[in-house]
């Protein structure tokens, strides 16, 4: 394991970004401790149906949030009240601007009685967190996830928790430009092509050739558009034995320590139809095989060293260019735009489409 500063990615320990904290369902009005950017945090939801993360620690005296079973306050049910979230050890209490609203012993209110609030939203059935260490509105809207969740003929994602890795998320976006480990690790074969595009906030990987398990023949190609639209998940659009939509999202815990978790969506039909059990057990398989595929970078990650150098040749892909345009989500905003133009364009590793020279 290494840390952000080793890698010598930028000023900010943890990168600003969207990133994924948990499923929707763990959200309710109960507060759940959470531990994400090497903070403890905690997680409610309000009486609107809005989830809320905030800091845990309670600017008052320190008491933790959500780590109380005894106090009557927690015991008769009262700390998520309206969209507020009230302390059990002297009863005050928060809103979603971070402000403290009431204490049940003073009209006076300390204008630094404040906790900070993220910005949530919940979408494609998973709770997304804007993690920004200036502090400020997202920059970067949150993706849409091909809109295929909820979309007719598809079937929505269940989410696979493959665990916390002590590998820091620079190696994990290490994978985009990583040509050398598809045919090793993911099962690739006849390759066609392999390139990075990068694009401000954006990287893609375009990526054609054949596969071992996940074509419906041995000739088909398997083709994937994969991206990230800042630091913390990738999409990936799979036209395979199914059109299928991927997302793998890591999420910092400490320096150095990532959180992940897979999913796909499945395209089962056209859409003129409902769903039927056969089509979601299809897609779960299918989903199943997928899942497989990314257990094997993780059982790399989960055992490798860090790599802070790679001994890179050219064929390697385009690790350097990638780490500059990960770094940029390290740096205050003032800085970004020079370190995207620093990345920003097409690197191809491989061309065998028929018509073009071998790469
Ligand atoms: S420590 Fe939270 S109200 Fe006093
Ligand atoms: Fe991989």
């Amino acid at each position: 394991m290494a840390t952000t500063k080793e890698y010598g990615l930028g000023e900010f320990d943890f990168p600003r970004g969207w990133f994924m904290i948990g499923e929707a369902q763990e959200a309710t009005r109960e507060p759940k401790p959470l531990r994400y950017f090497g903070r403890d945090l905690v997680l409610y939801r309000g009486e609107s149906g809005a989830a809320y993360v905030c800091d845990a620690y309670c600017p008052h005296m320190g008491a933790h949030i959500a780590r109380n079973k005894t106090s009557y306050i927690v015991l008769d049910g009262e700390q998520a009240e309206g969209e507020s979230i009230r302390c059990p050890f002297h009863g005050w209490r928060y809103g979603p601007d971070g402000a403290c609203n009431h204490i049940p012993y003073s009209d006076f209110i300390p204008k630094a009685a404040r906790l900070r609030f993220y910005p949530i939203i919940e979408r494609a059935g998973i709770l997304w967190l804007w993690y920004d260490p200036e502090e400020q509105e997202p920059d970067i809207p949150l993706a849409d996830f091909g809109g295929h969740y909820g979309a007719p003929g598809w079937v929505e994602w269940k989410i696979d928790l493959m665990g916390d890795l002590a590998v820091h998320g620079c190696e994990i976006t290490d994978n985009m430009a990583d040509f050398g480990h598809f045919v090793p690790i993911h099962g690739a074969r006849d390759w066609q092509y392999f390139a990075n595009e990068y694009q401000d906030n954006t990287v893609h990987q375009y990526y054609s050739s054949g596969h071992r398990t996940l074509t419906a023949n041995p000739e088909d190609m398997l083709m994937l558009d994969t991206w990230y639209e800042g630091p913390g998940f990738l999409q990936s659009e799979m036209a395979g034995a199914f059109d299928s939509f991927i997302m793998i999202a890591n999420t910092p815990v400490e320096d150095g320590i990532s959180r992940s978790w897979h999913g796909l969506m499945v395209k089962v039909h056209d859409g003129s139809r409902e769903i039927t059990d056969a089509d979601r057990a299809n897609a779960h398989a299918y989903q199943e095989g997928s899942r497989l595929a990314f257990a094997q970078d993780v059982e790399i990650w989960a055992n490798k060293r860090a790599c802070i150098n790679p001994l890179a040749i050219p064929k390697d892909g385009p690790y350097a260019k990638n780490r500059i345009w990960y770094s940029q989500f390290f740096k205050p905003r003032s800085k970004v735009a020079a370190i995207q133009k620093r990345a920003n364009g097409l690197h191809v590793t491989l061309d065998r489409r028929p018509g073009k020279n071998a790469a």
